[in-house]
């Protein structure tokens, strides 16, 4: 027997994350990363007093209410915390804690990098390399456009906007934003003197390439639609690092078909790992799977930060970073 809190570690996490967890908990781990359904969940997570959890783990409503009166605190190795059922988990007097500001330079970082890869055509200058098909570089070769002295608008101004606004001022963008709040006056300052838009459409119509930072929720889910994307400039670029439903995949498909935009930059899909297929017929879309955290420095910190939670509730000092 051990006092040591139970703990359900529901996904895979970096191996000194796990072995943290196996050191200073009675842990259990999913190394082999199971993908747990409903019922073999809640079996996992008998007896356990915290559960730690990645966006792969949906935490429905029923499956919250169904968890054993053991559990006391949820900890999402995620920044982003739709997948948890905050009002259930509230109901059942849950905390649920995420992982901010340890992942934001490298998510502001991949922002930066479908940022140029859609403005300079990455897909196509790619798969010409892999297929072997490169056969002179003409000075009207694979003709992509610049970054400086573009636009640039930042929906979403939180910790990671602001990063992606302040690297992509180094670039020489003129930033702009909206969010429901103006952010501070030295973040402004941060995120390349940044100009704020009390009104999204106006941000959008200035919006030479568009930079999502939204979190999901149900006023964000399908934002970017075809009214909204028909108020962009033509041949606007949209890049996406936050969530995949904050985008309507027909409209955009059909706009960068039809060319009212010029490319896309896309980390993030809606049902994901699965994707609508039309974004692979297209080459202005430059596609990543989901790796906007995945950087080896990154991912222990945000392991560590949900452990951290534990450690610090357990202590009986209060969760560290609760959304609840
Ligand atoms: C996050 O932290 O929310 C990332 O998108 C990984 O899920």
């Amino acid at each position: 027997m051990t006092d040591q809190p139970k703990v359900l570690v529901a996904s895979r996490v970096p191996v000194d994350v796990a072995a943290r967890l196996a050191r200073d908990y009675n842990a259990e781990l999913n190394q082999d990363d199971e993908k747990y359904d409903r019922e073999r969940l809640l079996a996992a997570a008998d007896g356990c007093a915290a559960l730690v959890v990645t966006s792969s783990n949906k935490m429905t409503a029923d499956i919250i209410q169904d968890l054993p009166d053991s559990v006391r605190i949820i900890a999402t190795v995620s920044v982003g915390f739709e997948h948890v059922d905050i009002e259930a988990a509230q109901a059942r007097g849950l905390i649920v804690t995420n992982t901010p500001d340890v992942l934001t330079e490298a998510t502001s970082d991949t922002g930066m990098l479908l940022l140029l890869a859609a403005a300079r055509r990455a897909t196509e200058g790619n798969q010409l390399m892999r297929e072997a098909t490169w056969v002179g570089s003409p000075l009207d070769f694979n003709l992509g456009v610049d970054l400086a002295n573009k636009k640039l608008g930042i929906l979403g101004m939180g910790r990671i906007g602001q990063a992606l606004a302040h690297r992509a001022a180094a670039f020489g963008m003129e930033i702009h934003y909206h969010n429901r709040n103006r952010i501070a006056p030295d973040r402004e300052a941060y995120a390349g003197n940044a100009i704020y838009h009390a009104d999204s459409d106006s941000l959008l119509e200035i919006s030479q390439f568009l930079s999502i930072h939204s979190p999901l929720t149900p006023e964000t889910r399908l934002f970017l639609n075809a009214e909204r994307i028909a108020r962009l400039p033509d041949g606007a670029i949209v890049v996406n690092t936050s969530r995949g439903d904050v985008v309507d995949d027909e409209a955009l498909i059909a706009a960068l078909k039809s060319g009212k935009l010029r490319a896309a930059g896309l980390d993030v899909f809606t049902g994901e790992p699965n994707f609508n297929p039309a974004y692979r017929e297209l080459k202005n879309v430059f596609m990543l799977p989901h790796i906007g955290s995945a950087t080896v420095e990154t991912r222990n910190g945000m392991g560590f930060c949900a452990v951290d939670n534990l450690d610090s509730f357990f202590a009986g000092k209060g969760p560290l970073t609760a959304v609840t």
